[in-house]
């Protein structure tokens, strides 16, 4: 049984929209899940599922139209949600870190590598200029960056992809926070540096003893990295389990859909399988279940109402009518 302790980050009931033209259209319905202490839990799904929000909801940073109407995001028991400007910044960075989907947007440009690592070392240590840089040069050391030294004098432009995303690495880690939330940390890379990162950040993680949420719409990636997944399509958590049960017994149609993209090695690239259709936007979100429309197993019911989410064992969840069925059978 879950010991209610471990759980480090907890997201509690989540929904939140978007006002657009002067009406809040809702893109996160409900959403809840969490993170316990060493665990690595995945967050997968679509392009627009919702992943990037709900991390953003978690660090306090999201666009200025967005509208939280209900839930708790509790770090160590705290509602985040409830704290003023000044504790969140104090935690962001310090006990959150975050790897932005967007390494170039996250970098600036006009400052050296060491300013941007030691500018956030300063926010949360009293350390003089001096002592910061010397820190930032070991956070470089502990990405696996060759000449740190160097490095912290250069800007972002003059690194390759690959490093420029270790350095976003090392900025996510330069406070050793508890928690690392890293968005889509390889989706830009190639991928024999995607390998490379995705190591480094189990081995970070097991070095600092942190918990990581890693973003990403690659079940291979998942396979490989987590403990536990969360599935998200249109906004709804629709399965989630540990990465055991997702991999050998997943319930829903979409988690079955994304497993059945996967490639596999004795298969061509060709004879892939493709879920037909795409996400809606949240503004077209139909009024049963949101998979429904892709769905070949739906029916009136599932076209109607919205199913809830049903447990199958332990913490594996999925929101199909077809569970109730086989639940109530077993
Ligand atoms: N500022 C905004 N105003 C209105 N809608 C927004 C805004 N930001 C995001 N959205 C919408 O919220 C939904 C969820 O977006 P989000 O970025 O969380 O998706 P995602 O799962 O991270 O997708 P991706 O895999 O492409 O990164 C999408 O439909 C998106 O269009
Ligand atoms: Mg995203």
């Amino acid at each position: 049984m879950e010991n209610e302790s471990t759980k480090l980050l907890e997201i509690r009931d989540l929904v939140l929209g978007f006002n657009i033209e002067g009406e809040t259209v809702n893109v996160i319905d409900n959403v809840s899940f969490s993170i316990n202490e060493g665990q690595i839990v995945g967050l997968v799904g679509e392009s627009g599922c919702g992943k990037s929000i709900t991390s953003l909801s978690v660090m306090r940073l999201l666009p200025r139209n967005a509208v939280i109407s209900k839930g708790e995001i509790l770090y160590q028991g705290k509602n985040l949600l409830e704290s003023a400007e000044d504790e969140i910044i104090k935690i962001r960075g310090k006990e959150l870190g975050m790897i932005f989907q967007e390494p170039m947007t996250s970098l600036n440009p006009v400052y050296t590598i060491g300013d941007q690592i030691s500018e956030i070392i300063l926010l949360h240590s009293q350390v003089s200029k001096k002592e910061a840089l010397d820190m930032a040069i070991e956070k470089l050391k502990l990405v696996s960056i060759p000449s740190p030294e160097k490095v912290v004098r250069q800007y972002p432009h003059e690194l390759s992809g690959g490093m420029r995303q270790r350095v976003m690495i090392a900025m996510a880690m330069a406070c050793d926070p508890k928690v690392l939330i890293a968005d889509e940390p390889t989706t830009a890379l190639d991928v024999t540096i995607q390998a490379q990162i995705l190591d480094l950040i189990r081995d970070l993680k097991d070095r600092t003893k942190s918990s990581v949420l890693l973003i990403t719409h690659d079940l291979g990636v998942v396979a490989e990295m987590c403990d536990y997944v969360v599935v998200m399509y249109a906004g709804h958590v629709v399965e989630e389990a540990d990465v055991f049960s997702i991999f050998e017994n997943p319930r829903h149609p979409y988690t079955i859909g994304l497993l059945r993209s996967l490639p596999t090695l004795n298969e061509d690239r060709e004879r892939l399988h493709t879920i037909d259709g795409t996400v809606p936007a949240p503004k077209d979100f139909p009024k049963g279940c949101r998979f429904a429309p892709r769905c070949g197993k739906a029916t009136e019911q599932c076209l109607n109402e919205v199913p809830p989410l049903t447990s199958i064992n332990g913490t594996h969840r999925a929101r199909c009518f077809s569970i109730t069925e086989k639940v109530g059978d077993a």
